[in-house]
This record gives C-alpha cells, sequence and structure tokens, in this order.
C-alpha cells in the first residue's frame, strides 16, 4: 500500500511517500532561514509557510514517488504537539485530502513518530518494549514504549528541552540559529570537565533551565573581565555539552536498568550530535538504535511510517470528521 505522511508541527512543511515501510520520496521545504534573525521560530511566520508551500510539497513528493494521489490508500498526519497553527495546516490539508479520496486518515504523535522513524526505510525487526528517547528542539522525553500504541512516557524535562537550552545558549554565543549543531562542532573532549555546570532535578524531571542562566552569567563575568578569550568559549561550551549529555544519557540507562529493558531507540534533531552518539553507544550490554541524521529531524516519513504500522497491526483509524489537533 502507499502512505502519505504529512509533518507540520514547527518549521518544516515535509510530505513523504511510503510503499509499506519503503520510503519513495521524503520533501521537506523548512521555514528556518526566515526565522534566523529573530533567534528562534516565529509562530506565525511558521503557519503562513506551510499555508503557502504544502500544496507544492505533496506535488514533488507525488512526482519523486512516481504515483499519482489516487494511488494513495492512507494517510498519517501529525496532530501533537506543536504549534498549533501549524499543526491546523497539516491537520485540515489532510483532512480534505482524505475526504475527497474517501481513505482512512490517522492523527499520529509527533514524538512516537519520531522513534518510528528508526523503523522506516530500512529491514530492521521491531521488538517490543524498548525505551523511546526523543531529545529535539521542543521535547527530551525518556518513554517505555510497549506496543506501537501502549507509550508511557516516565522522565521529560520540567522547563527547557535540550535543543532548545543549546539555541538559547547560541544565542548569547552568537552562534546562530539553530545553535545545537554549532556546539556539537565546538566540542571539545579534553574540556568537557572545564568548568562544573551541573543540571537540576525536579520532581523526577530534568531542568536544563538553570544550567542555561549559570553558563550565560559566567560568560558575562569573563567578559566583564576582559577575559573571554576563543579557548574558554569552547571550554564553557564543552563542558556545558557535556553536562547536559551525561544527565541525559544517565537518566536514560537508569530508566533501561530499572525497567530490564535492553533496547533503546533514539530520534530527534540532537541525536545527531556526534558526543551524544558516543555515549549512548558506549554500554554494549545495550542493543542502541539511533535515527540517521535525515530522518532524526522532523520528516514526513516517520509520520507515514507510523501511520502505516498503526493501520496494520492495530487497525487503527480516525474519523474525519472529528479528527483535530490536541492541545499541548
Ligand atoms: O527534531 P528537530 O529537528 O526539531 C524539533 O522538533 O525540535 O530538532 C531541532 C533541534 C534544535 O534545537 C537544534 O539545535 C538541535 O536539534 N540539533 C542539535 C544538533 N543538530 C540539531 N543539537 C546538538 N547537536 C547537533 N548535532
Ligand atoms: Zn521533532
Amino acid at each position: 500500500m502507499y502512505i502519505l505522511g504529512i509533518e507540520t508541527s514547527c518549521d518544516d512543511t515535509s510530505c513523504s511517500i511510503l510503499r509499506n515501510r519503503e520510503i519513495l520520496s521524503n520533501i521537506t521545504i523548512s521555514s528556518l532561514r526566515e526565522h534566523r534573525k529573530y533567534g528562534g521560530i516565529v509562530p506565525e511566520i511558521a503557519h503562513r509557510n506551510h499555508l503557502k508551500v504544502i500544496g507544492h510539497v505533496l506535488k514533488v513528493a507525488l512526482e519523486k514517488a512516481g504515483i499519482s494521489l489516487k494511488d494513495i490508500s492512507l494517510i498519517g498526519v501529525t496532530n501533537y504537539p506543536g504549534l498549533k497553527g501549524a499543526l491546523l495546516v497539516g491537520v485540515n490539508f489532510a483532512k480534505g485530502l482524505a475526504f475527497s479520496l474517501d481513505i482512512p486518515l490517522i492523527g499520529i504523535n509527533h514524538l512516537h513518530a519520531h522513534l518510528f522513524a528508526n523503523f522506516v526505510g530500512n529491514k530492521y525487526r521491531i521488538k517490543f518494549p524498548f525505551i523511546g528517547v526523543v531529545i529535539s528542539g521542543g521535547h527530551t522525553e525518556i518513554m517505555v514504549v510497549n506496543d506501537f500504541d501502549d507509550i508511557e512516557t516516565v522522565i521529560r524535562t520540567v522547563d527547557d528541552a535540550c535543543g532548545e537550552a543549546f539555541d538559547k545558549v547560541g544565542r548569547a554565543f552568537n552562534l546562530g540559529f539553530p545553535a545545537g549543531p554549532m556546539i556539537d562542532r565546538l566540542y571539545q573532549k579534553k574540556y568537557k570537565d572545564a568548568f562544573i555546570f551541573k543540571c537540576g532535578k525536579i520532581k523526577g524531571g530534568l531542568s536544563f533551565s538553570g544550567i542555561k542562566t549559570a553558563l550565560i552569567y559566567k560568560k558575562m563575568e569573563l567578559e566583564r573581565r576582559g577575559c573571554l578569550s576563543r579557548s574558554l568559549k569552547e571550554k564553557l561550551l564543552s563542558s556545558f555539552q557535556e553536562s547536559i549529555l551525561r544527565t541525559i544519557v544517565d537518566s536514560i540507562f537508569s530508566v533501561a536498568d530499572k525497567y530490564k529493558i535492553r533496547r533503546i531507540v533514539c530520534g530527534g534533531g540532537v541525536v545527531a550530535n556526534t558526543r551524544f552518539r558516543e555515549m549512548i553507544l558506549s554500554r554494549h550490554d545495550l542493543d542502541v538504535k539511533v535515527a540517521p541524521k535525515h530522518l532524526s529531524v522532523d520528516n514526513g516519513a516517520m509520520v507515514a511510517g507510523l501511520a502505516y504500522y498503526l493501520f496494520k497491526y492495530k487497525k487503527k483509524s480516525d474519523a474525519i470528521h472529528t479528527l483535530d489537533i490536541i492541545p499541548n
């Protein structure tokens, strides 16, 4: 069967066509460039951009896949979580298509889709249960995944997501937006403990807001004293990255040990980070999957993939007239 996946939860407008779990096309237009000068995502810009380009993105996705609209037999669309206006564009578009083609439609949880990105475009067999990890600009969550539709979050951040903390720090250091990839590049292992920055834990959740502020204050203090050299900046950023990633990876390992689950599946933009990959792959007793870069960022293929699994194994589909976005 051919499945169309539609993703519009943040700044990426993405449509993908799968033939079962094989990716035929995965086309994305991002409004990221337009947000850069503001140092973060501006919802209004994202919403309007989705509206402007979504028809074109679908057309290109169909052309690349070599099929026409009437060949599609299932649509998956992200309906939670995300920017409300952005989700509305994708969901409304998907509803119109499903209605006119008279085919099933499934609202997809974006975070769950990030996990199942590991199981599209390859032959990996999905074995439950596994520990699911999503680290992105909007979320940092560790989940216990018992089935396609039985997923429980056991740890999340109580304030800034990991990528958000990276991006905010990047703004203070003039690294451009998004800053995660730049911090990744500037990281040097020899500086990982140059400064001691500690992440907080509040009511069992992770907190990255305090460490972000501590780093920015330290930078300002060094600046005032006139001694903020390039290498000191690298030391600050390396110690900051090390502490955040160490905290996340230690939490993942402790959840795996607590639940006695040896399989770990990771997705979300931050899992592209070199140091994260090194840390998470360090435990040889664990079977760890990390989504490849083109599938770890937001994309339509992961949405189509989860829709396919939910339809095939759980007989799931949503009523077109009631499917709605879910408030965050
Ligand atoms: O999953 P994603 O593409 O979009 C969201 O759903 O948020 O993640 C984007 C986030 C940004 O905060 C960005 O700074 C971060 O992922 N990021 C990285 C790296 N590549 C992207 N963070 C650290 N190291 C990287 N290599
Ligand atoms: Zn995402």
